[in-house]
């Protein structure tokens, strides 16, 4: 294959990986889905019938209904990238003096990663029931502005505790509600954001370190090749240095499957770095995702004094239930449980 088809097929590739993630993201506001939807507009009437309810279907049942699709191809993914890791990068380290150890951390974090992963599976998020529910309301009090007090789920059927939502996916309400994600096919809520904050985490160490050996490796390749000092005669019979494209070309067509991951590796860490700070941002100040999202409507007169008046106001925006850092980092490691009602 000669590098031109090769590198077209390396940009399809991120760019399927882009939409993919950006469609997990589940956020129905993102600027991909409306561009997304506006080419469903375009190409909507071109498209055969079957073929539009087929995809419709499809993503349906991809996304608005529980499934195991996502923690399959997560562990594929997974499963792709440590095979390319252990047949490719990991000999080659070898001869090049790279310590066991050092090789060995991507397994080690391999391991912690599926345990915080299991976790988020297998952990009720804080399901709200028709037996624990009397607890659960007392948990935290309504603001009575997010949350009023009184509403009933019309599909649970019971009371709201504050800072709980019903969610559509699962079809239940979960305390805490932060957001559902399909990765690990369950709701984040009240007893599992921990686990979900330290798989974040896992997985960009993962990634990072995977990256690091890798781009090391080829670093290593490419000092070896000698390219960097090279040279050649071009059409009038100058003689150039070879440049960085011949380095990048040369790689390419050296590693194909190494130069892929790494840059599946760098993408996927970059993404979920962010992602993985947001989290922590919003676990420090003490607010779910979904109240994020809520609040976002909310006008500071204070700060926006040319706000018009008739836009919700809030003057304490959101930090407003923050007791400080460490007592919201407690509460999100220690979830408070619903208190216990004895029956005399
Ligand atoms: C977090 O916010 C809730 C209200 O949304 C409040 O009841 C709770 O006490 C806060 N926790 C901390 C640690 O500030
Ligand atoms: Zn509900
Ligand atoms: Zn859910």
């Amino acid at each position: 294959m000669d590098f031109l088809t090769l590198f077209a097929i390396y940009v399809v590739v991120v760019l399927i990986c882009i939409v993919l993630v950006c469609k997990y993201s589940g956020q129905q506001q993102t600027p991909f889905n409306a561009l997304l939807n506006n080419i469903g507009k375009v190409v909507g009437p071109f498209t055969p019938k079957w073929l539009q309810t087929f995809s419709q279907r499809t993503l349906h049942k991809l996304f608005h209904q529980r499934n195991n699709m996502f923690i399959y191809l997560h562990v594929l993914l997974e499963g792709a990238v440590y095979a390319e890791f252990t047949y490719e990068v990991f000999g080659f380290c070898r001869e090049m003096d790279t310590t066991l150890s050092s090789l060995s951390v991507p397994y080690v974090l391999l391991a912690i990663k599926t345990f915080f992963f299991y976790l988020c599976i297998k952990r009720d998020p804080g399901t709200v029931t028709k037996k624990k529910v009397s607890g659960q309301l007392h948990i935290y009090p309504y603001d009575g502005r997010l949350f009023q007090p009184g509403v009933s789920c019309p599909t649970c059927q019971l009371v709201k505790p504050a800072r709980s939502k019903h969610c559509r996916v699962c079809n239940r309400c979960v305390q805490r509600f932060d957001h559902h994600c399909v990765w690990v096919n369950n709701c984040i809520g009240a007893q599992n954001t921990r686990y979900f904050l330290l798989y974040l985490f896992s997985v960009c160490a993962m990634a990072g370190d995977i990256a690091l050996l890798t781009g090391d490796m080829l670093l290593h390749a490419v000092l070896r090749s000698g390219l960097l000092t090279a040279s050649y005669i071009d059409d009038y019979g100058q003689q150039q240095p070879a440049g960085p494209l011949f380095v990048v070309q040369h790689l390419f067509l050296t590693f194909p499957r190494i130069v892929f991951m790494l840059g599946f590796l760098i993408f996927v860490f970059f993404l979920l770095a962010g992602y993985a700070l947001f989290h922590s941002y919003l676990a420090l100040v003490n607010q779910t995702a979904n109240e994020w999202y809520k609040s976002r409507g909310y006008v500071c007169q204070h700060c926006h004094p040319t706000a018009p008046a008739d836009l919700p106001t809030d003057h304490t925006k959101r930090y407003y239930y923050s007791r400080g850092l460490l007592p919201n980092l407690g509460e999100i490691f220690f979830p408070p449980l619903p208190v216990q009602k004895k029956h005399n």
